[in-house]
């Protein structure tokens, strides 16, 4: 399939996020190409590196205290996709910013930092030291906020499922963070996410990331038991990709703040329908999984000529 003649942009020019001018509109999803600092030894005959055509890396989650992560096993093929729960595996705010995130900047990997928190002040806190520590890096673009784990202060509800809180979350990272671009990631598991992306928006957040999984249980027929220890997971790859056009397009048409696309991309094809419903950027997850090169791959064919 050639690009069809609506499509008139160049993925691979610079284009304006909040306060921040990012290289690009193909991204990588959080958690899906580690911290972003692994792909620089992978050959391919037809890219120089994966990180050729890319955006930005959003990096795996990081959460104020290391965390060891859910037990074995945690990742589930399905025919269209996969079920995971790692449980927020990562090194730790600390290790991060002595280690990870100076090793990104002198790699010169565009970066947009995801952080997860248990209560809304805990993103205030960690995106100060961000601000703090990280000031003079020019490769760090962002923050994204991941809205999905359990608010511990409000009795271990998804924070990602109340407006109000959704609004302190991004409110107190907004506070400390003037210069860069801030981004909330949003569960698709409710009725009505556009109300989740407009509680975002007027807290001052530049786009929203839209969708991290979809909630899932696969059953392990030789044991007549969930696959995965903690039962439910997170479903991702091509089988959501329906959900999430649907609840982008519920988020542009009734929130009207930018959203970067997440959610069954594989392809180029794939891309070009966010983008068709308004997207102004994608993040390519499990894709990247199977293939390090699909989102620079999908960059390459989304350019015209
Ligand atoms: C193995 C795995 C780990 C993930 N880890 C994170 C994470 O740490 N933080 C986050 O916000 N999303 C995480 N996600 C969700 C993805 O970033 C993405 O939102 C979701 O998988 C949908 O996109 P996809 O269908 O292209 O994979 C993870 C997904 C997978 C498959």
């Amino acid at each position: 399939m050639s690009l069809p003649d609506w499509w008139t942009i160049d993925p691979n020019q610079p284009f304006t996020l909040g306060p921040r001018l990012f290289p690009g509109r193909i991204w990588t999803a959080s958690g899906c190409f580690a911290y972003g600092l692994t792909g620089h030894d992978m050959k391919s005959a037809n890219f120089t590196s994966p990180y050729q055509g890319l955006g930005a890396v959003v990096t795996k989650t990081v959460t104020p205290q290391p965390r060891a992560g859910n037990p074995m096993p945690r990742l589930a093929e399905t025919p269209m996709g996969a079920i995971n729960s790692i449980g927020l595996e990562n090194v730790g705010f600390g290790e991060f910013l002595a280690e990870t995130l100076p090793a990104l900047e002198r790699k010169g990997v565009p970066t947009v930092v995801s952080l997860a928190a248990t209560r809304p002040d805990e993103f205030g806190d960690m995106v100060a030291m961000l601000h703090e520590t990280a000031a003079g890096f020019t490769h760090w673009h962002g923050v994204e906020i991941n809205l999905s784990c359990p608010n511990v202060a409000e009795g271990g509800h998804d924070f990602g499922r109340d407006p109000a809180t959704v609004s302190a979350c991004v409110r107190a990272a907004r506070r400390n963070l003037p210069d860069r671009a801030l981004l909330a990631k949003l569960t698709p598991n409710v009725t009505d996410i556009a109300e989740l992306a407009t509680a975002a928006a007027e807290a001052g957040v530049d786009a929203v990331s839209a969708i991290n999984t979809v909630i899932g249980l696969e059953v392990d027929l030789e044991t007549g038991r969930p696959v995965l220890p903690r039962r439910f997971g997170g479903y991702s790859g091509p089988a959501i990709r329906p959900i999430a056009l649907a609840k982008v397009d519920e988020i542009v048409t009734r929130a009207g703040v930018p959203v970067v696309a997440v959610g069954g991309i594989g392809d180029f094809r794939d891309a070009l329908k966010f983008f068709a419903l308004g997207a102004v950027a994608v993040q390519v997850g499990t894709a990247q999984m199977r293939d390090p090169f699909a989102a620079a791959r999908i960059s390459r064919n989304l350019i015209r000529g």
